[in-house]
């Protein structure tokens, strides 16, 4: 084997996207304006027809398509929003999985909520391996304290929402939504629990842009199945604008998609009440902060990386899947489990190619990570499950009290998975995988 140095998920950056950032900076304007809007307007009419090219200017595009789409600076951010205007604060319980990355937990945290922590189920979902939440140990937790339940889709794999609407519908009856306060932001919090009347179910999606489910019968892209949903536009994500994010959410009954919007741009703008474009505008300097919030908008330069990866994103999906395609042969040939990422129920993603080897342990697994390496493939692990971070160690009791979610970790795997993968690359990462395997575990 010809060594071949293999990254794990550097950005897929063409010529389009630097030209279109060049031309950007030389606009006149760089941060939160036109591009970030006509993104977030070509993000919501992605999410709810599957099409990528809505082929309008901003003007149409704002008649045509929802506001239901919120640009931010990261998908923490963005599921911080999402707790902020349903109202999490303290004496909250909010449910999250064992087996996700941190911003899904620290986010209800920084609200002041308490977090309950969940296992998955034993070696994933029955159909995907996805390492989902055990749905079967959410209804005895739901208390009057619980206000949201946050799943999480990994690798792209969109989880069972049907399944938790169905146990919050049937909990509905200890829910207690929040009061009006008086302020405005409390206001429409109170507002949102009391039309939702039941737990509200959270998509941490930073994984699953453009997966879709069949949900109440219907195909539903994600996005447009959770009551909130939060994506990540980070570099290593299927579709970057370098840092990034996006909230989003579903209708809900007697509460204007205005003011949510509204919200949603004074909470990650300070709590002033125009924005910097706004202002710009001769003679309109006046301004008010009517909350003390946060800073993480998105700037119109990340954005403008945004509308060329999405006129590209059909073909990024496309080149992904048909790796995969190639990966599952291996692992079918290994007799390795792996994630299954089309069903005739859910098309995913694409973001992540998990692989459990077999009747190893932590200590073979690291070792095959690092004779990859040495290979000159770049390998991961997605994820350390909160209970064996420092951080939620405590909260949670430790990992003894989530055995799936330990199992699941010990022995995965994610391979390289990205567009800038040549067949060669990807025949090479199966080369190695199988040379590995054969000398260290005899698979
Ligand atoms: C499952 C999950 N949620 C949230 C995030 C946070 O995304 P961001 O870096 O955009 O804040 C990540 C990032 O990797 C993630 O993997």
């Amino acid at each position: 084997m010809k060594r071949r140095v293999i990254p794990f998920s550097p950005p897929d950056i063409s010529q389009a996207e630097i030209d279109a950032v060049t031309e950007t900076l030389r606009s006149g304007w760089i941060t939160t304006g036109p591009k970030t809007k006509l993104l977030e307007r070509r993000l919501a009419a992605y999410i709810e027809t599957g099409k990528t090219n809505i082929d309008c200017n901003i003007d149409d595009a704002i008649k045509k398509y929802s506001n239901k789409v919120v640009c931010l600076n990261s998908a923490t951010a963005a599921e911080e929003l999402n707790f902020r205007i349903i109202g999490i604060r303290e004496g909250d319980e909010v449910i999250i999985p064992a087996y996700t990355y941190t911003a899904t937990a620290s986010a209800a945290v920084h609200c002041g909520a308490t977090i309950k922590i969940v296992d998955i189920q034993k070696n994933g979902d029955v159909n995907t391996h996805s390492p989902e939440i055990d749905y079967n140990k959410l209804s005895d937790l739901i208390t009057e304290k619980t206000k949201a339940i946050v799943l999480v889709d990994i690798g792209g794999v969109v989880c069972d929402y049907d399944k938790v609407y169905e146990i919050v519908e049937k909990k509905k009856n200890v829910f207690k939504a929040l009061e009006p306060d008086g302020t405005p932001l409390g206001d429409l919090s109170s507002q949102i629990q009391k039309s939702i009347g039941r737990v509200i179910i959270i998509a941490d999606c930073a994984h699953s842009l453009g997966a879709n489910r069949v949900f109440r019968g219907e195909k539903k892209y994600c996005g447009t199945i959770a009551d909130f949903s939060s994506f990540s536009f980070h570099a290593v994500k299927n579709f970057t604008t370098a840092e990034g994010g996006a909230s989003t959410w579903r209708k809900i009954k007697d509460v204007d998609n205005k003011d949510i919007y509204k919200f949603y741009q004074l909470l990650s703008l300070h709590g002033q009440n125009k924005d910097a474009l706004a202002k710009a505008r001769s003679g309109a300097w006046e301004y008010d902060i009517i909350g003390p919030w946060y800073k993480c908008n998105m700037t119109d330069i990340m954005a403008s990386i945004g509308l060329v990866q999405l006129d590209r994103y059909d073909g990024l999906l496309k080149r992904r899947k048909e790796i995969i395609q190639t990966y599952n042969q291996l692992c079918n040939s290994m007799y390795i489990s792996y994630l299954i990422h089309s069903t005739d129920f859910m098309e995913s993603s694409n973001h992540l190619f998990l692989i459990r080897i077999p009747e190893i342990d932590i200590d073979r697994r690291n070792k095959i990570i690092n004779r990859m390496s040495e290979y000159g493939v770049a390998t991961n692990v997605h994820y350390k499950p909160l209970p064996m971070l420092s951080a939620y160690k405590n909260i949670s009791g430790g990992i003894d009290k989530f055995p799936n979610a330990f199992s699941y970790y010990s022995n995965l795997i994610s391979l390289p998975l990205h567009t800038l993968l040549s067949d060669d690359d990807v025949e090479y990462v199966c080369e190695v995988l199988r040379s590995v395997a054969g000398e260290l575990v005899g698979c």
